[in-house]
């Protein structure tokens, strides 16, 4: 039998990135990203500003999303939209939006966790892509998460070791802020790593008592003192050494990472290791993790860039699958601004 095609609108709006996306069963046809420059000004997000940008940019961005795919709102089978976790105001404009399209089309309206869009992402279908098999290890890397999974199956996520006090976005964010860069300065930290020595410098890795979990607000005291003390020295610290500082914080956060997935796949005995959320676009986490594939025998799972920061077309993927199982939301689901992995 023939599978019917289905087309979804998903609508991704957690923190400050709008999106909207155009899924053809599992294909992408679109996936429109509108980042909201306003908070670089301010390092760090703005929640009240974050909310009054996804109200300026939801039409538009599902307006292109539509054009992009090439359909009208009446082809559509089904909205799928982000319902938590996230802040609170900025989760209301997706949501409210999804909810008046789906009643004013008469089609069904699907909640999707956040979190479970960055690790199904994966599920994508992607010429030269293979999905991970299941059971696999994912490691969520984002601004707001930090965490070890393991994946029986679609609804299935098991944390083994999530992160104690800063999500490793966080880490990348603060660190960067410490050295004068824009928010978000993970993606700046990563650039200027690509021209320094990454054993420059060193910073001793915190500790911390679950065997899979992880802290990083340690690292971030010992970055500032570092930077406090060599400062004193040298006026021009920061300015004249920036690429082999960033080099060094981004091989200590990589180190952290890695050392615990080495520990998770020889405790569980999984070698199909995935990363997902926004920090899994650095590049060296891309890099150690293939090179893991020669040396250690893993399957590594490294998504494109377009699905592993904020995005729509995760959501998507998300709705696709619940589509399927009929798992669809009535008009009074509310958003939450905490969900756990498997809500
Ligand atoms: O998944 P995401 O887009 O949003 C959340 O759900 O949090 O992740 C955003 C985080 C930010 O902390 C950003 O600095 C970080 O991902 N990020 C990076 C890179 N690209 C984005 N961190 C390090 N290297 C990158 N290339
Ligand atoms: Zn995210």
């Amino acid at each position: 039998m023939q599978k019917k095609t289905i087309h979804i609108l998903s609508i991704e709006s957690s923190c400050d990135d709008t999106s909207a996306a155009i899924l053809r069963n599992d294909t992408v046809l679109s996936n429109v990203v509108a980042n909201q420059k306003i908070h670089a000004a301010y390092g760090g997000v703005v929640p009240e500003l974050a909310s009054r940008a996804h109200q300026q940019n939801i039409v538009p961005v599902v307006q292109q999303a539509l054009e992009q795919a090439g359909i009208t709102k009446n082809n559509l089978d089904a909205i799928a939209f982000t319902r938590g976790p996230g802040l609170m105001g900025s989760l209301l404009v997706g949501t409210s939006f999804a909810k008046s399209l789906s009643i004013a089309l008469d089609i069904p309206l699907i909640s999707v966790n956040h979190m479970q869009a960055h690790v199904l992402a994966h599920f994508i279908k992607e010429e030269n892509y293979t999905a991970p098999d299941f059971p696999f290890l994912c490691l969520t890397i984002s601004g707001g998460h930090t965490q070890i999974l393991r994946i029986t199956d679609y609804n299935n996520f098991e944390i083994l070791g999530e992160t104690i006090d800063d999500a490793v976005g966080e880490a990348f964010d603060k660190s960067a802020k410490l050295l004068g860069l824009p928010y978000p300065g993970g993606p700046l930290i990563d650039k200027y790593a690509k021209l320094g020595n990454k054993t420059a410098y060193k910073f001793t890795e915190p500790r911390t008592s679950g065997v899979l979990d992880f802290s990083f607000s340690g690292l971030k005291t010992a970055i500032l003192y570092f930077l406090q003390k060599e400062q004193k020295k040298d006026p021009n610290f920061i300015n004249d050494h920036l690429n082999d500082i960033c080099a060094s914080i981004q091989h200590t956060i990589v180190n952290i990472l890695m050392k615990k997935m080495m520990e998770a796949s020889k405790i569980t005995g999984i070698t199909n290791i995935a990363i997902a959320g926004g920090v899994s676009a650095n590049s060296e986490i891309r890099d150690t993790l293939k090179s893991y594939e020669n040396t250690l025998g893993w399957q590594t799972y490294i998504p494109k860039f377009e699905y592993t920061t904020d995005n729509a077309a995760m959501i998507g993927i998300v709705g696709y699958f619940k589509y399927l199982n009929k798992d669809f939301d009535k008009e009074n689901t509310l958003a939450t601004s905490r969900l756990d992995i498997n809500e």
